[in-house]
């Protein structure tokens, strides 16, 4: 498996989304289960989760995944609510998420996104929970450039390991500052989404698409994922609750571009130039 540096570690080029996992009938949880454990036993080391993702069964169903494998060799991240951003609120959702996933730490704990909580508290109740041992590192989610300038100019803001972003073709603001400024601050990169979540309302497949995953032999969500590792400098967690397109989404790893291709898919979705709106799911 190709890997890549994230969060100053070595990592698989793709990590596991687990919104909507976990919330089905039993038929639908085994096939999630079975997608995770194909992901993880063919070199994919990362998991993403939240308490929000079907209000913590996501955590649980992971829970029930991982603990047949060696935690230290996966980084698990999970996300805690805004409303749950003080010292207090962050340490219950902690222990909650730490329980449903049946281990004693996460590598990467984030502030889902920004609420109303100075940001001040969020960072002090999540460095407390790193000097107690339960976390290894903390990051942010759904955080634009202003606001990432402002939590590093906060006393321990410098410590955020990561920003997770929706990226994908269709969405590619994050790449005119967003994604040079974290590289430049060693601040790693997640970006969620890559196949625009589970509608075309996000993304919209114009028919360059088809028609370049015709000719490449390969399926439309194969082109989307191997376009968002085209950029090695961050990494995607695409979703699957199917053994075939955990299969499919491996595979994609090593699709290459060439500069032609790539160009012609700018003409149908241009790289930004100018600083827009963030676009969030
Ligand atoms: N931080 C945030 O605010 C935030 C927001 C959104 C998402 N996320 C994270 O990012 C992860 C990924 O984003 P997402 O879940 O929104 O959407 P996504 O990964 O862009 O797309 C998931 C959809 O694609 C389908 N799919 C996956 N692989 C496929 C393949 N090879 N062929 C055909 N269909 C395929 C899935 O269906 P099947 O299950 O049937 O394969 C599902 O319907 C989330 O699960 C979550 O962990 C974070």
């Amino acid at each position: 498996m190709k890997s890549i540096t994230f969060n100053h570690q070595n990592t698989s080029a793709i990590g596991i989304g687990t919104w909507h996992i976990g919330e089905g009938n039993s038929d639908k949880t085994e096939a999630e289960m079975a997608a995770i454990k194909y992901g993880l036993d063919h070199g994919i080391n990362v998991i993403d989760t939240a308490e929000m993702y079907g209000e913590g069964l996501s955590e649980k169903l992971v829970g029930n995944v991982i603990k047949d494998y060696h935690r230290d060799d996966l980084q698990l991240i999970s996300k805690f609510y805004p409303y749950h951003a003080t010292p207090k609120l962050i340490e219950e959702s902690l222990k909650a998420s730490l329980k449903r996933l049946q281990t004693d730490y996460l590598d990467l704990y984030l502030l889902h996104w920004r609420g109303d909580i100075p940001l001040e508290e969020t960072v002090l109740g999540l460095e407390k929970m790193v000097q107690a041992g339960l976390i290894k590192n903390w990051g942010v989610s759904n955080f634009d450039l202003n606001d990432l300038q402002e939590l590093t100019s906060i006393p321990d803001g410098k410590n955020c390991r990561i920003n997770e972003d929706l990226y994908n073709i269709g969405s590619r603001g994050i790449e005119y500052s967003i994604l040079p400024w974290q590289k430049k601050n060693h601040m790693s990169f997640i970006g969620y989404s890559p196949f625009g979540s589970d509608g075309s309302e996000y993304l919209k497949i114009e028919p360059i698409l088809t028609a370049m995953a015709n000719q490449k032999h390969v399926s439309v969500h194969q082109l989307l994922l191997a376009w968002v590792l085209r950029n090695h400098d961050l990494l995607s967690i695409p979703k699957t609750g199917s053994v075939e397109h955990m299969q499919s989404n491996l595979a994609a790893i090593d699709i290459k571009f060439t500069a032609d291709e790539l160009e012609l898919l700018d003409l149908s979705y241009p790289e930004p130039k100018h600083n827009g709106d963030l676009d969030t799911i």
